[in-house]
């Protein structure tokens, strides 16, 4: 089958904020740059990140980097690469304050300064008060900053790829990343998109849990085409559960309304933090807050008939913060639970909300991993940023807004470094002849395939599976059961078949393309998962409860090919301070 090609400088497949940051300053610079997205940019999961961006402005409290340093170290449970934190840190204030050049609409405090709000494990002096800060667009914060970065890459002439999907990486006879295969999704064209460099913003793969906050297109896109193309992944055992996802529907509620003073009660109407947290309460790290709601639902103390949720309240907060500051959270809970937070707590459970682990990339962007039985070493023309990349900034539990933050700092670096290497490496690669085959092969089973699965079953399958054994807390025979299990889903995922073959929306495809990435992204979470046998921020074990640095202060890498695990030492060594050594975690 004949295919299109398209030549470009650089590929992004990915729309949202750390796709959209780095087009910005690649085009720029005057590359020519496509972006891929499922979605018309401005609908990017970013859109729906809502309480803030993190930086030590100092605006409403004394702040600076290094503090946000330690409070990230420290949040990750000590697994975050402390190189790549302080490199985070250090540049917060400058990506905030671009966005505000850029036209970013920030709420105002009186003084006319960028209004920040308190979020969880934010302190001042390492480890002592509540720090402000989290910079806030009213509670629609990655709204304003994706509307922010789209605008500015219409003028500069981004060219968009919208309602496309990547399909497959190409990699050359020595390991090289030449471009990728990508469908138009109403059509079902396939085109072959050759770039000098290649950089993947494809966002999280939450979707790969029943309950979660995550918009329907973040199905792992990016770890799956990394998988195939023999990139291992990095600590996918570590799935942030948000404390407050809305009962049944998983829709967030963000951290925000506890930045704001809203806080957590169980049916005795006790406000049950204080026990777990005492210091931080409502506002320790959102491990810490999962953790505690699951117990309390556990020993019965949850709240409704079922006793299987716990309650936020605001009203106290007043008709005015709740209208000015929160009110796409006003809007939400009365959409989904029926409930004005003026008057009513709106009904909350731990949902999957962020993944921590990723495609292993430097504090540059540059993906680093082993080609085949070789070193780990930079692969040349691939980059990974946002939420599909583990720099890794979050280690084992990330920091509420520090997400938005880990967007644009990595965004704008990956671009910087992608600038760079086209100097030296300025020309195309040849494509090797089956640059397509891979896509093409598994577009030609799609079609053959009788007698197969209907996909929607498996996706049910899979999304059950990973909610039932691999959820807050973890257990050695659910989690051997699990890896088990998904295992036989995965085998599922390669005899489905489309039994809707018309092309009206092209819908029956693309889930099945999709499948075939949250089955790379679910059994790398469960096999990692079972392996790790310590608690550590958002991985708990039952039989171990105990983070366990001597042996398990490592990185876990994980291989599609044969499911093999390998693991690689943190970074502990930060570029220019003294490293912060792990040490028991309280808040
Ligand atoms: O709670 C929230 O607003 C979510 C923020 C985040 O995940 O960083």
């Amino acid at each position: 089958m004949a295919i299109v090609k398209r030549k470009f400088d650089v590929v992004i497949v990915g729309a949202g904020g750390a796709g959209m940051r780095a087009a910005l300053r690649l085009s720029e610079a005057g590359l020519k740059v496509a972006v891929l997205s499922k979605v018309f940019p401005t609908r990017s999961h970013t859109v729906s990140a809502q309480g803030g961006i993190a930086a030590p402005l100092g605006n409403v409290t004394e702040d600076n980097w290094h503090w946000h340093m330690y409070d990230t170290v420290k949040g990750s449970d000590y697994l975050g690469d402390q190189d790549a934190i302080e490199f985070m840190c250090r540049h917060a204030s400058e990506v905030v304050y671009e966005l505000e050049h850029f036209g970013m609409p920030f709420d105002r405090l009186e003084n006319g300064k960028i209004y920040q709000r308190p979020f969880g494990g934010q302190s001042q002096n390492f480890g002592g008060a509540q720090a402000t800060r989290s910079c806030a667009a009213a509670d629609r914060t990655g709204h304003a900053l994706l509307h922010t970065l789209y605008q500015r890459n219409v003028s500069a002439n981004t060219q968009f790829f919208v309602e496309w999907m990547g399909l497959d990486l190409i990699r050359d006879e020595q390991g090289d990343v030449l471009g990728v295969t990508a469908m138009e999704m109403e059509t079902g064209e396939v085109m072959l998109l050759q770039a000098k460099a290649t950089l993947f913003a494809t966002g999280g793969g939450g979707r790969i849990f029943q309950a979660n906050t995550n918009a329907l297109i973040n199905t792992g896109d990016g770890l799956g085409m990394a998988a195939r193309a023999g990139i291992p992944l990095e600590d996918m055992e570590f799935w942030q559960f948000h404390p407050t996802g809305i009962h049944g529907v998983g829709v967030l509620i963000s951290e925000a309304v506890r930045g704001e003073g809203g806080y957590l009660i169980n049916k005795d109407g006790e406000r049950f933090m204080e026990r777990y947290a005492p210091n931080a309460k409502d506002l320790a790290s959102r491990d810490v807050v999962a953790r505690a709601m699951t117990i309390e639902i556990k020993e019965g103390r949850g709240c409704g008939d079922e006793l299987d949720h716990l309650l936020l309240k605001l009203d106290h907060l007043g008709s005015e913060i709740i209208k000015s500051r929160l009110p796409g959270i006003r809007e939400l809970a009365m959409k989904f639970a029926h409930a004005d937070p003026i008057h009513d707590p709106i009904p909350v459970v731990p949902t999957a909300h962020y993944m921590m682990g990723g495609i292993p990339t430097n504090y540059y962007g540059q993906v680093v991993a082993p080609y085949k039985t070789g070193p780990e070493e930079v692969v040349t023309g691939f980059y990974a940023v946002g939420e599909c990349a583990c720099v890794s900034v979050h280690g084992a539990n990330r920091l509420g807004t520090n997400s938005l933050l880990d967007l644009v700092v990595f965004g704008r670096a990956a671009a910087n470094q992608i600038i760079e290497d086209l100097k030296i490496n300025p020309h195309h690669k040849p494509l090797p002849a089956d640059a397509a085959d891979k896509s093409l092969g598994r577009l030609a089973r799609l079609e053959n395939q009788t007698d197969g699965e209907n996909v929607a079953q498996v996706t049910d399958a899979l999304c059950k599976t990973m909610q039932t054994y691999c959820g807050v807390f973890r257990f050695e025979d659910t989690l051997l059961q699990g890896v088990e299990k998904i295992k036989a889903v995965a085998e599922r995922v390669g005899r489905t078949e489309i039994k809707d073959k018309s092309r009206v929306f092209n819908t029956a495809r693309i889930e099945a393309l999709e499948l075939d990435n949250m089955k790379e992204v679910a059994v790398a979470t469960m096999v990692s998962a079972e392996a790790r046998r310590e608690s550590r921020g958002a991985h708990a074990r039952d039989d171990f409860p105990e983070r366990d640095d001597d042996n398990w202060l490592r990185h876990t890498l994980f291989f599609s090919e044969d499911h093999r695990l390998d693991y690689k030492p943190v970074r502990l060594k930060p570029l220019t301070v003294d490293s912060f050594p792990p040490k028991k975690r309280t808040y």
